[in-house]
């Protein structure tokens, strides 16, 4: 099957708050759109079409420094217009797609690979998720009013992976209908339980990872891995270098 993905780049970063678009927001000496990309790479997908700013073109070439994509093409207004650009551009020969969000810039190889993997027959949605860790609560203003049992709940991360078919088909109703939304997956979910589709949606293995980077203490967070990362590739080299474990 022919797996197009739509990288998702053309939020502003309001949360993040570096004064530009926060894909072009470096981490460890690389844009975080160029690790998402790098990422792909690695997981041997094909190049992406990148949904871009509108007005921020040339900066996203710059940052992406001729590697290869399947399109660069301006975003809108709402998450789901910039999926629907992105849509717009891939290829003809695309049977399934796989949305990923640039702010997700390091979840790993392995992970996309095996969410695309995924996409079996029945199965109309997908997305990779982690348990939820903290204790929920339904609150009304400051008032506590349940607990929400955590069994059975998990975050979703992306990439999010549709046939193209099913994929284009709730994104163009979200948009008619004037009711964008944050998550793809839901779109999928409200079309099944509406009868327009059948099929199953499900959730794969995510990874620590492939968490949002959406603060500015996200932004850290990310950093503290890729030096952490790189003090144990030093170390590794440094022991083989010594013979260790020779
Ligand atoms: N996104 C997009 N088009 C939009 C809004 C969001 O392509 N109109 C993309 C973002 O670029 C990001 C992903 O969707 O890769 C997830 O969105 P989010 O983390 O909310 O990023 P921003 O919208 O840029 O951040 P903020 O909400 O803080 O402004
Ligand atoms: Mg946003």
């Amino acid at each position: 099957m022919n797996v197009g993905v739509v990288l998702v780049a053309a939020g502003s970063g309001q949360r993040l708050a570096a004064g530009g678009p926060k894909a072009l927001v470096e981490l460890a000496g690389r844009t975080l759109l160029a690790h998402a990309v790098d990422a792909l790479a690695a997981a041997g997908l094909r190049p992406p079409v990148v949904v871009h700013p509108p007005g921020a073109r040339a900066a996203f070439e710059a940052a992406l420094a001729g590697r290869p994509l399947a399109a660069l093409v301006p975003g809108g207004d709402t998450r789901t217009a910039s999926v629907a650009a992105g849509l717009t551009a891939l290829p003809e020969d695309v049977e399934v797609v796989a949305v990923h969000d640039a702010a997700r810039a390091l979840m790993p190889p392995e992970v996309l690979r095996a969410c695309v993997a995924a996409l079996t027959a029945g199965v109309v949605a997908l997305a990779p998720a982690l348990p939820v860790a903290d204790t929920l609560k339904r609150v009304d203003g400051e008032v506590v009013v349940a607990t929400v049992p955590r069994d059975g709940l998990v975050g979703v991360q992306t990439p999010q992976v549709f046939p193209r078919t099913v994929l284009t088909e709730v994104i163009e109703l979200a948009l008619a209908a004037g009711q964008p939304a944050t998550d793809d997956l839901a779109l999928v979910e409200q079309a099944l339980a509406a009868g327009r589709l059948t099929g199953r949606v499900v959730v794969v293995p995510g990874s620590v990872r492939g968490r949002k980077i959406t603060f500015p203490e996200d932004l850290a967070l990310a950093a503290a891995w890729l030096a952490a990362d790189a003090a144990d590739a030093a170390d590794a080299a440094d022991a083989s270098d010594a013979g260790v474990g020779a």
